[in-house]
């Protein structure tokens, strides 16, 4: 997996590693609902079993009631991210239509997390429809169509405002060019439909062109969102790192990730000011929820890209290429990819391949 270095964007210095001196770093563990608990479990016993100098410090984000009455993340899970500056997180569940508001938005906002980073990559060994696919999608986190803005004007019509700033606009274009320099990518595509939406989409264009500016050895191009979409079915190989307003990315990342296998194959990061939550993008899996038959991937994926992060990348390389190798093998495959191994048998096969490493 191509993620290497993730760096501040006003000093330009590495974030992650930065941030430790002791042996053994603690990080915050979010396990989340469903097949939360299951899948990080499942995470917990392979970083075992690698030996990870890691400490996890295991949270629960069930929304409690405030003093104004009002339903937040516990102080203590909060506490708990800002002291260890990076976290990793399981699916939690939205109730639909309830009045409640995404614990994950209200996460992203807490911590500031501006950037999703979102890499796609064709695994060896387990075919789709397309081969050799690596694209990164870096979507703008706090605000634009999320900003969570709604109201009704009169009974039968709705107003929801698109919130766009030339600061989360500017702090997400760096971060993307940034990424792409730091990974040896090559091309930085703004995704945008400033020709229907001037103001917003415009300003965000704007700053990724002046940020282009900055980095004139990464080659950049702008596009229509529906353009991408077009072109992604077609030939994914012709985009590399993509940069984009809150919404486009939501939708643009899952297709990417269907480009390789599903929602269950694949890493994200939530990069912010002062740390980062790594995080599947699948959700809580209700309907296989208990049953020991999810695939905790993504989530060790996202792991791993939480190693590289902390810049134990020894570790990240060994936990990585034993899950790869077993999905090549095909001997233990969980349901989703067409196999009938259990959670726990899939993660046995790695913790074995890691351990004859
Ligand atoms: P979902 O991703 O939970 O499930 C969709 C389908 O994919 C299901 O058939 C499920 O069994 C399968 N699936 C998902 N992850 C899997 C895994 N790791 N291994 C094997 N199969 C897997 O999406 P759904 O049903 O729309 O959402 C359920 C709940 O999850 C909702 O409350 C939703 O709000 C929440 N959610 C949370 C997210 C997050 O915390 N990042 C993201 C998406 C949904």
């Amino acid at each position: 997996m191509a993620l290497r270095i993730f760096r501040n964007i006003s000093t330009s210095k590495p974030l992650g590693a930065r941030l430790y001196s002791g042996e053994i770093r603690k990080c915050t563990l979010i396990p989340g609902d469903g097949i939360g608990p299951e899948i990080s479990a499942a995470v917990q016993k392979i970083f075992a079993t690698a030996k990870v100098p890691i400490d996890w410090e295991s949270v629960d984000v069930t929304p409690v009631r405030g003093p104004d009455g009002k339903f937040g993340i516990p102080q203590a899970a909060i506490d708990s991210v800002n002291r260890n500056k990076v976290g990793l997180k399981g699916p939690l569940m939205t109730p639909v239509g309830k009045g409640h508001r995404s614990l994950n938005l209200a996460l992203r906002k807490e911590f500031n997390l501006y950037a999703n980073v979102r890499p796609c990559r064709s695994l060896e060994g387990y075919k789709t429809l397309y081969d050799e696919v690596d694209v990164v999608t870096i979507r703008e986190n706090t605000e634009g169509e999320y900003s969570g803005i709604e109201h009704e004007i009169v009974d039968g019509v709705v107003q929801s405002i698109k919130l766009i700033t030339e600061d989360a606009s500017r702090r997400v274009a760096e971060f993307a060019f940034l990424y792409a320099r730091d990974n040896n990518r090559k091309k930085v595509t703004a995704v945008h439909k400033a020709n229907i939406m001037r103001m917003s989409d415009g300003l965000f264009l704007r700053c990724c062109r002046e940020a282009a500016k900055k980095f004139p050895d990464v080659k950049f191009e702008e596009k229509y969102l529906d353009t991408v979409c077009l072109n992604m079915v077609q030939d994914p190989l012709q985009y590399d790192v993509l940069v984009m307003p809150n919404l486009y990315g939501d939708i643009l990342s899952d297709m990417c990730a269907g480009l390789v296998g599903g929602l269950g194959l694949t890493p994200s990061g939530n990069i912010g000011l002062n740390g980062a939550l790594f995080e599947s993008v699948h959700g809580t899996a209700p309907d296989i929820a208990g049953q020991d038959k999810a695939n905790p991937t993504a989530l060790l994926l996202s792991a791993v890209m939480m190693l590289r992060y902390m810049e134990l990348n020894k570790h990240a390389e060994i936990i990585e290429r034993s899950c790869f190798q077993t999905i090549k093998e095909a001997k233990y495959l969980t349901g989703d990819l067409g196999g009938k191994a259990k959670c726990s048998e899939f993660t046995n096969a790695i913790c074995e391949k890691i351990a004859a490493s």
